[in-house]
């Protein structure tokens, strides 16, 4: 299990680029993409082009969860997003919901063998409020238990919202100028993105969509400014270790320029 260098801001271009005083990384790690974030979608309509009622889909989908996070740590990726439930997922049937909650618990519990096998860290982003105490409680045990774990970052988006966060930002910084805390003039990118749920953690690098829809659906706004985006047809439950090899050679092949000109 490779040991990821510590967290920071904004992500390394080249294996030869030294990235915050990292020493340079080999050729075949720089072609590996830090942080992927997945939009991990089209549970509900693999269920239901089998006939199958949608929480068959969401079920299947854990299984799809548990293959990609130990492929990934295997692989040597630092981080991994997972968008698991959005803040406007909310306007789904209350039974769903219900299910999505018990599925979430039911995860945290049974997840944390293979956390502790593969050494893996977990964070979680996205607000709190409206999560039912034992899905937390789950969460946090999982969490302290992990904690000191040396491997790869699984980091879930759980009634999560890209714009509820990035407001949710400005209002500390509003409040921290109120109090004297801070100067106006102080406040810039860097100072901004260390007050989002993803302070401390590196930009995604590649952000996959599975179910083909071509849409962020308010996911990490601000964090993908600069990540490689791939989108596949496949659904969720239906996404295997070798679709995301696919896409982390899709990767490697892009040439990222960062708003700068060709090396080329
Ligand atoms: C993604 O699958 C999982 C969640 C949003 C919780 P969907 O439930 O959105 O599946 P589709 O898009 O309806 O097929
Ligand atoms: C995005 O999928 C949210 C998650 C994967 C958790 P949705 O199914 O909610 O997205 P839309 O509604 O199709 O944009
Ligand atoms: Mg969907």
């Amino acid at each position: 299990m490779a040991t990821p260098p510590a967290p920071h801001a904004g992500s390394c271009v080249t294996a030869q680029e030294p990235c915050c005083g990292d020493t340079p990384r080999p050729a075949a790690a720089g072609r590996l993409p830090r942080h992927v974030a997945i939009i991990m979608d089209g549970n509900g309509r693999w269920a239901q082009a089998r006939g199958l009622p949608r929480i068959e889909g969401h079920r299947r989908g854990v299984a799809t969860v548990r293959r990609i996070t130990e492929h990934c740590a295997r692989l040597g990726i630092e981080q991994l997003t997972l968008y698991c439930l959005s803040s406007e997922n909310w306007r789904r049937p209350p039974a769903e919901l219900s299910f999505l909650m018990h599925l979430l618990e039911q995860y945290m519990i049974e997840e944390r063998t293979l956390l502790m096998r593969e050494g893996i860290r977990l964070a979680m982003i996205g607000r709190r409020d409206g999560l039912p105490a034992a899905t937390l409680e789950a969460l946090d045990t999982t969490v302290a238990m992990c904690a000191n774990n040396p491997g790869m970052r699984l980091c879930l988006a759980i009634n999560y919202g890209s714009r509820g966060e990035i407001a949710d930002a400005a209002r500390k910084l509003a409040t921290e100028v109120r109090a004297g805390r801070l100067e106006p003039e102080a406040i810039d990118e860097e100072l901004f993105a260390s007050r989002l749920d993803t302070a401390g953690m590196p930009d995604p690098d590649l952000l996959i969509r599975t179910a083909g829809e071509m849409r962020i659906s308010n996911f990490l706004l601000w964090q993908i400014s600069y990540a490689e985006l791939w989108v596949t047809d496949v659904a969720w439950p239906d996404f295997m270790e070798s679709h995301f090899d696919e896409a982390v050679a899709a990767f490697a092949g892009r040439e990222r320029r960062f708003g700068g000109l060709s090396i080329s």
